[in-house]
């Protein structure tokens, strides 16, 4: 089976993984992390969100606005309202799934503390217009989300340096893993030095079981993808017997993990360091395999394809289809995995509110109308894309 995304893991990364624990493995994967996103700083976290969480908290905002996309991950209001903040949503722009920055600017009030601007999929946000908002509001802070877009470029501009600081997640879905964990970047030494002072007092060191289960985890991870046994989990994934693993919210609540204030363990940094030199191969296949999409699924009716813009580093890519349901199940019986990856519209979840669709149409049409072809930043393999493209333009009986 063609599963709907795959680790970019192998064998140095498992080697790392064995290595005996030294003592400098946090700070060289922050080393090495900040010289890959050129920025002078980066910190590790248990997960992104727990990054954020103490980014904010770090810029002393409490009670304020937090203003955010509608249309991603749960977990970023999540941690906004851990950090004793309320999220602004804000619906996605008309021809993209980027947040609508009119909309941001309209949603800016006297308690608006912050920005948290998302590069989607890995399409950089447009910086031409983020930087009229950051002229007119440079009390605001800008944090960029990257956990998409690792090294996005907009006209030739980093997306993770346009802000006070950057988000990365570095679960094994990410472009680039250490397992788990997250990672905020920042230029600002202030900030560098406060946010790891608090880091340091509010997450506890982790007892070596944490580092265990975490090896177990990561071996599981090499089988668990290959094509015969990945279409065995897709059978327990359908059928609900894994949910404690692929589950990542709750409708109805507002939470974290239970060890999101555990540090990162050595062994998770020796993973990133290793897999960071994979890097430039990475982006290199996942462009490669978008680009061949691009050209072959172009000017079909039954499916629109996602904005093409320079610089895209393409974590997803991301089609509009009129009935995703029939697609899900008719790519199924030709043994490949579409995934869809985030089904829903934040507003409307009871836990923030229950909104109408109507208030945030785009997210809504997205939340359901989206599905997203397998893009991998392993060895480009030109029989699965031919697969994968096979199907799209056979589209569903
Ligand atoms: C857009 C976006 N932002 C932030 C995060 C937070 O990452 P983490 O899962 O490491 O908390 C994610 C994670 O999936 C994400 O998709």
């Amino acid at each position: 089976m063609i599963p709907r995304f795959k680790p970019t893991l192998g064998i140095k990364e498992l080697i790392a993984a064995f290595h005996l624990l030294n003592k400098d493995d946090i700070e060289n994967f922050e080393r090495v992390f900040a010289g890959l996103m050129h920025q002078k700083y980066a910190l590790t976290f248990p997960y992104g969100r727990t990054g954020l969480m103490l980014l904010l908290e770090t810029l002393e905002l409490k009670d304020k606005e937090i203003i955010c996309p509608a249309y991603t991950c749960v977990v970023v209001p999540h941690a906004i309202t851990f950090s004793g903040n309320k999220p602004v949503f804000v619906d996605c722009e008309s021809h993209g799934f980027n947040m609508n920055l009119d909309h941001v600017e309209k949603a800016i009030t006297e308690k608006t503390g912050a920005v948290i601007v998302t590069s989607l999929f890995g399409c950089p946000v447009n910086l031409d217009r983020l930087d009229e908002i950051r002229n007119r509001h440079p009390n605001i802070y800008i944090i960029q989300d990257c956990a998409h877009s690792f090294s996005a470029q907009w006209k030739d501009r980093w997306i993770q340096k346009e802000g006070i600081a950057a988000l990365f997640g570095l679960n094994i879905s990410k472009t680039l893993t250490s397992i788990f964990g997250g990672m905020i970047t920042t230029d600002d030494e202030k900030l560098f030095i406060a946010l790891k002072r608090s880091r340091n007092s509010y997450l506890k060191k982790p007892k070596w079981t944490k580092g265990l289960r975490r090896l177990l985890y990561l071996i599981t991870v090499y089988p668990t993808f290959c094509g015969p046994i990945y279409s065995i989990v897709n059978q327990m994934e359908r059928m609900h017997l894994i949910d404690y693993f692929v589950q990542y919210y709750n409708e109805h609540k507002i939470d974290m993990p239970s060890d999101y204030l555990l540090q990162m363990t050595p062994l998770e940094a020796r993973v990133g360091t290793e897999n960071v030199k994979r890097y430039n191969t990475i982006i290199k296949n996942r462009r490669r395999a978008a680009d061949y999409y691009f050209e072959h699924l172009d000017n079909k009716p039954d499916f629109k394809l996602p904005p093409k813009i320079e610089g895209a580093t393409y974590s997803h890519f991301v089609v509009q289809v009129s009935d995703r349901d029939a697609w899900l199940q008719w790519a199924l019986t030709h043994n490949i995995q579409l995934g869809c990856l985030i089904e829903y519209n934040i507003p409307e979840m009871e836990a923030y509110g229950g909104h109408s669709p109507d208030e945030y149409p785009k997210a809504a049409f997205y939340a359901r109308k989206t599905i997203n072809l397998p893009v991998w930043g392993g060895a480009f393999n030109h029989r699965r894309v031919a697969n994968v493209i096979k199907l799209m333009i056979n589209q569903p009986q």
